[in-house]
Formats: C-alpha cells, structure tokens, sequence
C-alpha cells in the first residue's frame, strides 16, 4: 500500500466538521475503528467534503469481539453502513486477542478481500510471533501494520518486520500521546530546531523509512501543523545527533498495553 507520511488518526473525534477540514487541509488517509463509535462521524465528514472518495484511504478495524468469522463479515457491513460507503480500502484486526481465531478471523478478511469489500488485509498490535503465523495462513500480502510507534514507546524489530516485508508500519499516537512536551531529549530538539515537541515527536516517527504516522488532532491549528512536518522528518533524517538524543530515550511507556 501506498499510504501518505501523514494521516488522521480519529479517536475521541465526534464532530463530522473536523474530519471535512481535514479533508479540505490535505489529508487523504483516515483511520477509524468500530471501537471509537464515531464510523458514522467519519463517514459524515468523508460525504461533506468535496474531495472525491477515490482520492482517500480509508480504514477501519474490527474489535476483539467479533473476530470469528461470521462476526467479521456482519460486523464490517455493519461499519460500512455507518461510513456509508460500499468498501474500505484497509480493515485492520484490531488486537488479535479474545475472538482472535488465526485461520478463521483472517480466513473472513481473505473472504472480504476476495468480494472487492476491502482492498487490504490490515493487522493491528501484532507481535513478530503473531505476524509470521499470520503471513504463513494468508494468501494475500499484509496491507500494513499499525502499532504504537513514538520516542516513548517503539519496536525495532516489528519496523524491520515491515521494512522487509514491504508494507507500512502505521505509527498510532505519534505525538507520544500528549506527553511529547515531558520528555528531555525532545525538549532539547524541540529547542534547536524552534520547533514544538509535538512537531518532534511526530517528525521523528515519519524520519524512520517505511513508517507513516496517524496523529489525532482536531483544531485546524494542530491539523495543519502535524500535515506539513515532512519538512522538518527530512532534516532529522540526516541529523544524527539529534536521531541519537532521541533514539536513547528509554522506550518503555507503552500507552496502549494489551
Ligand atoms: N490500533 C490501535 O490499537 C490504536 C490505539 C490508539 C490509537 N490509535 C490511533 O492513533 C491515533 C492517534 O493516537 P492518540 O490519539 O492516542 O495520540 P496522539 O495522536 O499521539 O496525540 C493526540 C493528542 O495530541 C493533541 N495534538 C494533536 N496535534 C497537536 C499539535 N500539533 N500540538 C499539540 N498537541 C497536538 C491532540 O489534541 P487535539 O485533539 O485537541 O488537537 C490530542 O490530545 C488515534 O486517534 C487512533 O486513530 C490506534
């Protein structure tokens, strides 16, 4: 898949108005999930807006709870009503815990995939483990994977995993959760480069090749801010002291754990 650097990542978001802003800004891939019961504020928005549903990439998970297979088919309908709309282009496993059957959730994705309902097979909070059996059952190639993914909380293994594999890692909470503005090695940065901690937190996930980031934001001012830090991920690429300050922060706050 071909998703863009920057995406919109929409939980907590309940007003059709920011995802039509977004939209209108430039963001072209937006990530939902039947957990955030907002699908029908995402599809709201997609319809309010002008930009053609050809031109986006949008993508939706389905929860633990209805991972057998009946429950994928019925419940992805179900999130397609709310969107309204006739196919996603990416359906994510959201946790593969509780219903997570291997052959039987991924055989309902393939079965998805196979009618035209979903262009990719999305998984979502993978371990390495997880994904080499996954990949072993499917008969299509991995969409993308999304997981946590900022300077407080991220797995190198599961990148090279994706690097090696040619599928994006999705970055979820890239602004490390809110808490970007705590953290010493990115206040530091921040302060060199005249730049907010959000925009480093950010700017930092995207300067990893093969990664793309899906912050949350909803005031046009955070939108257009973390839309244009391609900029500012090209120069941390190549900057390595400042990589090195942040690649040593201890990684160990995982925000989502299972
Ligand atoms: N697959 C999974 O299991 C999973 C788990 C968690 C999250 N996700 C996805 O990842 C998305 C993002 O993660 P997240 O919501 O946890 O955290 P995040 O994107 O790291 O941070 C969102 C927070 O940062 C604020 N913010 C946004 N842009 C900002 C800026 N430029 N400057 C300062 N603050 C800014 C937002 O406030 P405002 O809203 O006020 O702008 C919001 O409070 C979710 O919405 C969801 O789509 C997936």
């Amino acid at each position: 898949m071909d998703l863009p650097r920057i995406g919109l990542g929409t939980m907590g978001i309940e007003d059709a108005s920011v995802i039509e802003t977004a939209l209108e800004l430039g963001y072209r891939h937006v990530d939902t999930a039947q957990i955030y019961a907002n699908e029908r504020v995402i599809g709201e928005g997609i319809a309010q807006s002008d930009v053609p549903r050809s031109a986006l990439t949008v993508a939706t998970k389905v929860w633990a709870d209805a991972l057998a297979y009946d429950a994928v088919i019925e419940s992805t309908h179900e999130s397609l009503e709310r969107l309204g709309l006739d196919r996603v282009d990416l359906l994510y496993v959201h946790r593969p815990i509780e219903t997570y059957d291997p052959e039987e959730t991924l055989a309902a994705f393939e079965e998805l995939h196979q009618r035209g309902v979903i262009d990719h097979v999305g998984l979502s909070n993978f371990s390495l483990e997880e994904l080499e059996q996954a990949q072993s059952i499917l008969d299509v190639p991995i969409g993308a994977h999304q997981v946590e993914f900022h300077p407080l909380f991220w797995d190198q293994q599961l990148l090279e995993h994706a690097r090696a594999n040619s599928y994006p890692l999705v970055a979820y909470s890239p602004l490390s959760g809110g808490r970007a503005g705590e953290i010493e090695a990115i206040q530091t940065v921040a302060e060199q480069y005249d730049e907010t901690p959000e925009r480093i937190s950010l700017a930092w996930v995207i300067a990893h090749e093969g990664v793309c980031a899906i912050p949350k934001a909803s005031s046009p001012e955070h939108l257009e801010a973390n839309r244009t830090v391609g900029d500012v991920a090209d120069e941390l690429a190549t900057d390595h002291d400042a990589r090195a300050l942040i690649d040593g922060i201890d990684r160990v706050e995982e925000l989502y754990p299972e």
